[in-house]
């Protein structure tokens, strides 16, 4: 592994609203120059990009990597390695881990534990609980990402569900508030009647009825009516309904109190294929019908969804045989959510442009990810070359997520990443990781 600059040419370089043919070199973990034309240097690691695209990494606000306490289903430094396999760059991680991310020490302990081992760049979310209002009143930017609340209950028991507490998170919060929304009582009831209808036999393709339109809508119409009314930053996670999109407005991220991120599955996948997946594409919120799927492809189109992530969720294949209420929720995604997201692009359904401000400028723009997101001088080297015309496909082989399997197993994408480089450094090339563990602590500010 080669730690001396290296130089891209001829790529075709995605950026800040525009494709341009063009040469880049890295130095010293920056990008040091960018130019129509650079000369190699004597000894000077050449990439020839001709053909491909070169866009910023891919920066997912939204990972479970299962460490601590869960590490069976995943940790770090497997999940992460898979990540830049995929061409993200950077993660930001959940708190429902073991125990759960609810204090300022447990975050810390997060940190020591990805340095060194992480391949991609990490920060994490403090987990908010209906009593730990203290510690998230007093984190401070650049400790956390964000603060993330469970306004409906998911894998864990992270739920806060007393009214008090939510108001006063979102009145004291210092950070972007980032929440997952499903009403659980709601979902408790539809859990009963389908008891009652099916026994312990409920068909996984239940799951869009019980984890319904009308639940979510309820508890995101509660987020974004405490977000007005408290003036807080608020961020959606993974919407999964055409009828939510109506409780937000069109326009560019940076200028918006309240933001909203889709999933790479719900983009994907709808309810058709859970008679083909089952458990294997269970997850909360459920993914749902076909114009759902649509009217969310759209809404990334049309700049109503600020962020594409993926809610990356490992659970091990075993645990995915059980029946309809033993299943686990989530699935594996960071190896191909890129791909899966450059498959709208060559559907037509929205441009290259597009696919790299929700998968990276956003994401910077809408935490403050310092001197990231975008491929500028001076700015860390994190890229991903991306060959549009070179189809992959997914098999259980090859890939690298610890509980070795993926819902895309047989699917074959039209593009392929052809490298990723954290920070300076190749960290995947033509198929394979090189070994570089380049991941650094996220800055923000
Ligand atoms: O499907 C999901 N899985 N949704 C979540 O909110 C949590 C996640 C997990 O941690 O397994």
């Amino acid at each position: 592994m080669t730690n001396s600059p290296i130089l891209i040419s001829n790529a075709r370089i995605v950026n800040d609203g525009q494709v341009s043919e063009g040469d880049v070199r890295v130095r010293d973990g920056r990008i040091d120059k960018i130019a129509g034309s650079i000369t190699a240097a004597e000894g000077e690691t050449v990439i020839d990009a001709a053909g491909a695209w070169l866009l910023p990494g891919m920066i997912d606000d939204q990972v479970h990597f299962r460490e601590p306490g869960l590490t069976a289903k995943g940790d770090m430094a497997t999940e992460s390695a898979a990540a830049v396999a995929g061409g993200i760059t950077s993660f930001m991680e959940m708190p429902n881990v073991k125990p759960p991310t609810t204090t300022i020490e447990a975050l810390e302990d997060k940190y020591g534990r990805a340095a060194g081992r992480a391949s991609a760049n990490y920060a994490f979310y403090l987990g908010a609980t209906n009593d730990n209002i203290d510690e998230i009143r007093r984190v401070a930017p650049g400790q956390a990402c964000g603060i993330k609340v469970f306004m409906g209950a998911s894998t864990g028991s992270m739920l806060v569900d007393d009214p008090a507490m939510l108001e006063q998170i979102f009145t004291h919060s210092p950070l972007l508030i980032a929440t997952h929304c499903e009403d659980t009582p709601m979902i408790t009831a539809n859990e009963e009647r389908a008891r009652e209808r099916y026994g312990e036999d409920v068909p996984m393709s239940e799951h869009p009825r019980i984890r319904s339109e009308e639940t979510c809508y309820k508890s995101s119409s509660l987020a974004v009516e405490l977000a007005q009314r408290s003036g807080a930053r608020l961020h959606v996670l993974h919407l999964t309904t055409a009828r939510e999109l109506e409780l937000f407005s069109p326009g560019p991220a940076a200028d918006k109190q309240i933001t909203l991120e889709v999933c790479v599955h719900h983009l994907f996948f709808d309810e058709s294929d859970y008679e083909r997946l089952g458990a294997q594409i269970k997850c909360n919120p459920a993914i749902k019908t076909r114009d759902d799927r649509e009217a969310l492809i759209d809404a990334v189109a049309n700049d109503l969804i600020d962020v594409i992530a993926t809610d990356h969720a490992p659970h091990t294949a075993e645990e995915k045989t059980a029946s309809y209420f033993q299943a686990p929720a989530g699935l594996p995604l960071v190896q191909h959510a890129l791909l899966m997201t450059l498959e709208h692009v060559h559907a037509g359904r929205f441009s290259i442009e597009t696919a790299v401000r929700k998968t990276s400028h956003s994401v910077a723009d809408i935490f403050g990810v310092r001197d990231r997101g975008y491929i500028r001088e001076g700015w860390h080297a994190d890229l991903v070359l991306v060959d549009p015309d070179k189809p992959s496909r997914v098999t259980k082989e090859d890939t690298l997520y610890k509980c070795g399997w993926s819902p895309l197993e047989g699917f074959e994408f039209r593009s392929s990443v052809r490298a990723t480089l954290v920070n300076g450094r190749l960290a995947w090339l033509d198929g394979q990781l090189t070994g570089a563990i380049e991941g650094q602590r996220l800055e923000f500010g």
